[in-house]
């Protein structure tokens, strides 16, 4: 995981030249690079070496969830792409997380390269009060985000994905080492765009936030490389 710069720029595009370039444009101003499914699904590990290639840190955003047996080789695979960081559901439950954190810190020792951080999204963002209740999730959706947040964590989990508004409780509830990524970013200049609960980076950060995930922000602006930079600056960087 990154000490010191906290910003991953989320490159949201199934195009790798376009990527590539981004992250060119990029490289050395920001922390590393998020690359979700979708991008993966069309451009595979090659897709993801052509970012990585540039020497910054990568997030593979897969969001895994599946048997343990499966998430477990899916696992090894994302630690033989030298990620910093990937992402699993915590709601494949505890054997599931386990076998995620344990296969990805074992392979990474086998290769002798750094372990990507295991981090467990709870509950989707995407899912209200009434969508979450109806996969089967009962009580408030905070409540929920938190006790799947202490079975990531005692499964082995390196830290979760957490929306601004949720992370001094996460804090309190997991401890300082505990880490804790947060999209939903807008500084004060930007556009909000279809985020509707979000902080700045530098609010995010006070609040314990170990990696800002960062998109349209730095990606739509008329010049990236300026935008991050004052990014930086607003962080004290
Ligand atoms: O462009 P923007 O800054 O909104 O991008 C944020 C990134 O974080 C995107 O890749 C988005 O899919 C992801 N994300 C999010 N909110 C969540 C979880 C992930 O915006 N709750």
């Amino acid at each position: 995981m990154p000490a010191s710069n906290p910003v991953f720029v989320a490159l949201d595009t199934t195009e790798s030249e376009t990527a590539a370039a981004l992250a060119g444009r990029l490289a050395g101003l920001v922390g590393g690079f998020k690359l979700g499914l979708e991008y993966f699904v069309a451009n595979g590990p090659a897709g993801l070496r052509a970012v990585s290639s540039l020497g910054m840190p990568l997030f593979v955003d897969l969001k895994l969830h599946d048997i343990p047996n499966t998430v477990a080789a899916a696992m090894r695979g994302v630690a033989r792409l030298n990620a910093a960081i990937t992402t699993i559901h915590a709601s494949g439950g505890a054997a599931m997380i386990r076998a995620a954190a344990d296969a990805a810190r074992d392979e990474a020792a086998r290769l002798g390269v750094a372990p990507p951080a295991v981090v467990a999204v709870t509950i989707l963002t995407s899912l209200d009060q009434a969508a979450a209740e109806a996969v089967g999730f009962h009580g408030p959706v905070s409540d929920q985000v938190r006790r799947l947040a202490a079975l990531a964590q005692d499964s082995g989990a390196d830290g979760i994905v957490c929306s601004p508004l949720e992370a001094d409780a996460v804090r309190a509830q997991c401890g300082p080492s505990f880490k804790l990524v947060i999209p939903g970013i807008r500084p004060a200049w930007s556009e909000a765009g279809d985020q509707k609960r979000f902080l700045t980076p530098a609010e995010a950060r006070a609040k314990g936030a170990d990696v800002l995930v960062i998109g349209r922000p730095i990606t739509g602006a008329a010049d990236p490389a300026e935008a991050a930079r004052r990014i930086n600056r607003e962080l004290g960087l």
